[in-house]
């Protein structure tokens, strides 16, 4: 076979085998194999370039060229959905469109996904573009990012030319495992949004997106005549498809035969279960694996869609059910710039009052200049208002374009607290000037925040105090400073200065991990210090001469750490200003050194690397069981290698065990774990039993 041919046949299989793995969820082949496939395919590809496939599986990786993301024309209108806010209402609608159709009418219903709307272009078969909304005419090309997403079929099994609406998401777990991080971002779709715009696509490939299609838009002439026949045929062209389907037709029967005809999972019913439900899709939502904003009804049969047609905002065939997620129309009256503690700058809508779940909002974060580009947003515009899981609320939508002329706003070039010029770092703006005011109250603040030393009685307004006082110009001299000197000041009292002292006398009792992450160093937040700390980093002084050895493996060497985090924490650590901060602590008497909380469970598992598979009677989430390992003195890693020691093995481990057992490693059961950390059943009767004679 020549390379040519051995190149297409290993690209065949990896693309297959990535479908199975990433769209069925299934893994035909172990992890081992699929390296070695992988591998091959790589070292051809860069002995022979000219053969590389436009698909080919080893393309998901990303690469380190920049990209700006040209504007590009959509060819199909990519329009948004009208809202209902209850389950009636969505009932009133199917009957108006019933009315309307003069017929009787199916209806699909779908989860609405809360990611971020994205179109696939496919030409001749192969992925061309993958386009942002952006205002529904004209959108971003963020291709290079789309194509990390493994379940983005790059070549279709036909040489067709079709475009796919669906939306990048990311799953909740996968944002839990990042969001330290990235301790800025809140919530899993705003990461989504950020990493769908990352400049260079390695670093896009580092956050696992993911993607449901729900609707396909194929030449004239070659366009299925229903939603469930275009759901059945974007599920044949290998695209992930939400088995949370459900058909409402006339009889659940009808319902359910037309899903299984068309090869799709869900399930059928007839119109007077929609209620029922919609109240158990309700029910589930928070054991999603993924965020869900609402569930979307749409009319399934093609020609009354087109009967119906669209308005400019929405087509008339669908409608949304918005959870009670809290919203608000409003308008933006001004647009202010804050300068965080690190520098960062946050331009922030000033709004007209309105109220949002339970309280009054006048201002909302527009994140950086890249959110109100992506937004189009100009003072004097009506926007929507949301308040996500974060209690921060943030524009949402541009509804209303203003009538004044304003353009698109644009942050001025200086800072706004000390006039610097600002620098532009990745997504944001930052203030260069360590001195600038605003930055000191915020690194100030942050320091005696609640998650950090906790001093309950220096909130921000007091740290302004200070400051404007004179008494303080960096977190140091908290503790040297002379709170007496403030008597006499209008409104501070005697008791006022006492707890000011005592809030300073407690906090050098914090634990060194609440030292650590009160620093405010990139990468440190409360989990990450703890990482650090339970990783070796015990004391101030490993991580000084770790940092000061440019000893990036020393980081890195724990699971969670990677590269681009260890440098960061190692180049803030050799700041000379963060070093004089950190020797004032130590002089002030901080607590430098982590004293180990008593652990009364005895190491067992000592220098052994753990990893888990499968699921577990005792264990839900199976993270728990690695608690259990940790707890003893184990490691747990997530995935088998040549230095686990340990695999469980739970109901339903695939490839891993597989892996272990090519690599000799100790395979242990669940009754086995019991048994080793002694709460196995016969231990378990023995404590009832002993406690029964207690009693
Ligand atoms: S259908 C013309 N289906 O919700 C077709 N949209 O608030 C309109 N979305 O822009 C879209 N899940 O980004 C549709 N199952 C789903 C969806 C969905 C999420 C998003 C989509 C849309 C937004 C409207």
């Amino acid at each position: 076979m020549d390379v040519k041919e051995r190149i297409d046949r290993l690209s065949e299989e990896l693309i297959e085998l990535q479908r199975a793995y990433y769209v069925d969820g299934s893994s035909p082949k172990s992890d081992l194999e699929y390296d070695a496939l992988f591998d091959e395919l790589v070292r051809l590809e860069t002995e022979h370039p000219e053969y590389m496939r436009p698909d080919s599986p080893t393309q998901r990786v990303g690469s380190d060229l920049t990209s700006d993301f040209p504007e590009v024309e959509h060819s199909i209108p990519v329009l948004s959905l009208d809202k209902a806010y209850s389950a009636e209402a969505v009932l009133d609608w199917m009957n108006r469109s019933e009315v309307k159709a003069e017929g009787k009418l199916s209806f699909a219903e779908e989860e609405k996904i809360d990611g971020i709307s994205m179109v696939l272009y496919y030409e001749d078969g192969l992925l061309a573009r993958a386009v942002t909304r952006g205002n529904g005419h004209i959108g971003n090309d963020v291709t290079a990012n789309i194509r990390t997403i493994h379940s983005v079929p790059l070549r279709l099994p036909e040489p067709i030319n079709l475009a796919v609406r669906g939306e990048v998401y990311l799953p909740k777990a996968d944002f839990e495992k990042l969001k330290d991080r990235y301790p800025q971002i809140a919530n899993p779709r705003n990461l989504a949004a950020g990493t769908v715009r990352r400049q260079k696509s390695s670093e896009a490939a580092e956050v696992p997106l993911d993607i449901f299609c729900y609707e396909g838009f194929w030449e004239e002439g070659a366009a299925p005549s229903d939603h469930i026949e275009i759901l059945s045929r974007l599920k044949k062209l290998g695209f992930r498809i939400n088995p949370h389907l459900a058909l409402f037709a006339s009889s659940e029967a009808e319902a359910r035969k037309r899903l299984d005809e068309a090869g799709l999972e869900g399930e059928g019913h007839s119109f007077d279960q929609l209620g029922e439900y919609l109240e158990k899709v309700t029910a589930r939502r928070a054991s999603l694996p993924y965020e869900i904003d609402g569930m979307v009804t749409k009319v399934c049969e093609m020609s009354v869609r087109e009967a119906f047609g669209y308005t400019e905002h929405h087509p008339r065939w669908a409608i949304a059910y918005k959870f009670e997620s809290p919203q608000a129309e409003t308008k933006v009256l001004d647009v202010t710039v804050q300068v965080g503690r690190t520098g960062r700058i946050t331009p922030v809508a000033e709004l007209k009052a309105v109220a949002l779940g339970g309280s009054t909002v006048k201002r909302a974060t527009l994140h950086n200049q890249e959110y109100i580009n992506t937004l189009e947003l100009a003072i004097g515009d009506t926007v929507s208002v949301v308040k996500r899981g974060d209690v921060i609320p943030a524009v949402e939508e541009v509804l209303e374009k203003n009538e004044d002329g304003n353009a698109t706003y644009v942050i001025p070039p200086t800072c706004p607290s000390c006039g610097s010029l600002l620098e532009q770092r990745g997504a944001h703006l930052f203030c260069p000037n360590r001195s600038c005011p605003d930055q000191v109250l915020g690194r100030i603040s942050f320091y005696t925040g609640r998650d950090q030393m906790d001093m309950e009685s220096i909130g921000p307004k007091a740290v302004q105090l200070l400051v404007e006082n004179k008494l303080v110009e960096d977190v140091p001299d908290l503790y040297t400073c002379n709170f007496d000197s403030l008597q006499g000041i209008k409104g501070v009292g005697e008791k006022t200065i006492e707890q000011f002292k005592s809030a300073v006398k407690e906090s050098l009792n914090r634990p060194f991990h609440t030292v650590l992450a009160s620093l405010g160093l990139p990468e440190v937040g409360s989990k990450g210090a703890e990482i650090l700390v339970r990783g070796g980093f015990d004391s101030m002084d490993k991580l000084l001469e770790a940092a000061e050895r440019n000893d990036i493996e020393a980081f890195t060497r724990i699971p969670q750490v990677g590269e681009q985090s260890a440098l960061l924490i190692i180049n803030a650590l050799k700041d000379p200003i963060m070093l004089e901060r950190i020797e004032r602590l130590r002089a002030a008497g901080l607590q430098f050194v982590e004293v180990r909380e008593e652990n009364s469970e005895k190491q067992i598992f000592q220098d052994q690397v753990w990893c888990v598979t499968g699921s577990f009677e005792n264990f839900n989430p199976r993270s728990l069981a690695m608690k259990e390992v940790e707890k003893r003195g184990g490691r747990s890693v997530s995935s088998v290698t040549g230095k686990t020691t340990h695999l469980l093995v739970g109901r339903g481990g695939g490839s891993k065990r597989t892996q272990a057992e090519k690599l000799g490693v100790t395979i242990v059961t669940e009754r086995e774990f019991l048994s080793l950390i002694g709460q196995n059943d016969e231990e378990k009767s023995e404590k009832t039993d002993s406690q029964g004679e207690l009693f």
